[in-house]
């Protein structure tokens, strides 16, 4: 899979000065390196384009990598709504995505993501795109809540669900998360309120269209 990933990043993604910047950011404030890859990163940007999205919800923010590669997909009108535990990382991504020019396109709701998806339930929001990528034991809560929040057609992206590569290779040892990927997967693959597919790019991702 690493092999794969690095043939696809190597012909695909061309030098990026800011992601670059982004990245070393959040090394030299101590947190970890776990942004999504620049493949997996263009493809949010391609994804949320061609949905033509214009109100995202992001749920685990870290230093705003992935939320410039969203934000990047959309227009003066696209609006991006984070939810991070962390006030710091929240702190952070926010200054990248000043620095990407979405200064007033990106807000960060801080705290656990399932209060913050509560208060959205409650306000009556709704979003045409989403990507999960917070702390994977709440992912199928995660779900549930996008589900509820989305417009008719709303796309559902999920990063790690391949957890590295370990839901597909079953003479490798499982890691922490490989049963809770799977369960996950089973779940998406199989929900009747969404058409899905799982494109093996960086550590996996699920593509699901909310039925309308
Ligand atoms: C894998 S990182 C996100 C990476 C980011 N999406 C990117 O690719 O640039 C996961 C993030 O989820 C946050 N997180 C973990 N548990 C959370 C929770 N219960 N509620 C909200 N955010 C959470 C972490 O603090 C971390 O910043």
């Amino acid at each position: 899979m690493r092999k794969i990933n690095s043939y696809i990043d190597s012909v695909f993604h061309s030098q990026d000065a800011l992601l670059e910047e982004v990245l070393s950011s959040i090394q030299e404030n101590g947190m970890p390196s776990i942004s999504v890859s620049p493949s997996a990163g263009e493809l949010l940007t391609m994804l949320v384009s061609i949905a033509n999205a214009k109100n995202i919800l992001e749920i685990g923010a870290l230093g705003g990598y992935s939320g410039i590669c969203l934000a990047r997909g959309f227009d003066s009108e696209g609006k991006l709504t984070s939810l991070e535990l962390e006030d710091r990382y929240a702190k952070l991504a926010h200054s990248n995505l000043s620095k990407a020019g979405f200064s007033d396109q990106a807000s960060y709701m801080i705290g656990p993501a399932l209060q913050s998806l509560e208060t959205l339930v409650n306000d009556d929001k709704h979003f045409d795109f989403f990507f999960i990528d917070a702390d994977k034991g709440d992912y199928e809560n995660y779900l549930k809540y996008c589900i509820k929040l989305a417009a008719p057609g709303a796309l559902i992206v999920t990063d790690n669900v391949l957890a590295g590569g370990s839901v597909a290779d079953k003479s490798a040892k499982p890691g922490r998360h490989t049963e809770l990927m799977e369960k996950f997967n089973e779940t998406v693959a199989n929900h009747p309120q969404l058409e899905s597919l799982l494109i093996p790019i960086g550590d996996g991702m699920t593509v699901s269209k909310v039925k309308k």
